[in-house]
């Protein structure tokens, strides 16, 4: 039986393999896409995710625009939309279908409360749609049976030294979504940088010789020279996350990660720490646990998953 899921996506890079991966598992029934302000601007993310599923020759998958700007606060310094490991607009066809009327937290709400409480959120960009439904309607939690997202780090940031980017574009609705009481499976950096996809692995995601498999190829060699240029992997240049898929197949195949059970919580008061994970392995905060935490990944099972999953046409 396959799990129904919908993937929330500020699609850049790693979200388009996401968002292949997703679609042409035959263990998930992609219920459709909500975009989000993130890695670019909302008219990009929407765009970027429409040319990924016609890419894929998979265009009746329904995709919903959504929230253009974080919750509370100013929009957070955009990233230069020409960043080297996402740009702006993906290196794929101009879309030629659309996104579907309605916005994503309505349709996010609709969906939610007309389901049987079978639709796995997987949110791989920053929490802003969730954290507006969540708000906006509060019995959509009880439809929720978990949502699994990509965000979050202990041991390091990525935007700054506190912070990974999903959660310091938007750490009020972070906050929102990691307090909800529903169960939620963290996917930080300090599991997706412990499965890289090497510049081998790209080519034989290539050699797949599917749509999907050459896309993925292509955003791989991307997303390494925009890291090995500008925040190379320890020890690993020529191979970089795709952090947004880890999540997707942690849907699938939950070992693929290591994780902990313990009391998360997002810091939206500090000044060189705004957007940290605040992750209580020592249960110090005498809080019970709300966050099964991945602080592992297995990469060569992610790097096989990818190329069954990414091998397949629609
Ligand atoms: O920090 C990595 C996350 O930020 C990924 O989801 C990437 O797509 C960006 O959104
Ligand atoms: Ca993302």
């Amino acid at each position: 039986m396959a799990t129904r899921i919908i993937l929330d996506v500020d699609t850049g890079t790693d979200d388009a393999v996401a968002l292949m991966t997703a679609a042409l598992s035959p263990d998930l029934d992609l219920v459709g896409a909500t975009t989000v302000n993130g890695n670019t601007g909302i008219d990009s993310t929407t765009e970027n995710t429409l040319r990924v599923f016609e890419w894929i020759g998979m265009p009746r998958v329904p995709v919903h625009r959504g929230m253009s700007r974080p919750m509370a606060r100013s929009q957070m310094q955009q990233l230069n939309p020409a960043s080297r490991i996402h740009g702006d607009l993906l290196d794929l066809p101009p879309s030629t279908i659309t996104a579907q009327p309605g916005h994503a937290v309505d349709w996010l709400i609709d969906t939610l409360l007309a389901s049987d409480g079978d639709i796995t959120l997987v949110p791989v960009g920053p929490l802003t749609n969730i954290a507006m439904a969540i708000v906006k309607e509060p019995a959509i939690l009880a439809k929720i049976p978990e949502i699994v997202l990509m965000g979050g780090a202990h041991d390091h940031g990525n935007s700054t030294a506190s912070a990974e980017f999903n959660i310091w574009l938007d750490p009020e609705a972070a906050r929102i979504v990691v307090s909800c009481g529903r169960p939620i499976r963290m996917v930080p950096l300090d599991a997706t940088h412990r499965a890289l996809v090497s510049a081998e692995d790209a080519s034989r995601l290539r050699a797949l010789g599917t749509p999907a498999g050459e896309a993925a190829a292509r955003f791989v060699l991307q997303r390494i020279d925009g890291y090995d240029a500008t925040q190379p992997m320890p020890h690993r240049l020529g191979a970089a996350p795709v952090h947004d898929a880890l999540a997707v197949c942690a849907v699938i195949d939950p070992t693929v990660l290591t994780t902990e059970f313990i009391p998360v919580d997002v810091e939206t008061g500090g000044e060189l720490s705004v957007g940290r994970t605040v992750c209580d392995f020592r249960f110090r905060s005498r809080q019970p646990a709300n966050v099964h935490f991945a602080t592992d990944a297995d990469e060569p099972k992610f790097n096989r998953m990818l190329r069954e999953i990414l091998g397949r046409t629609a």
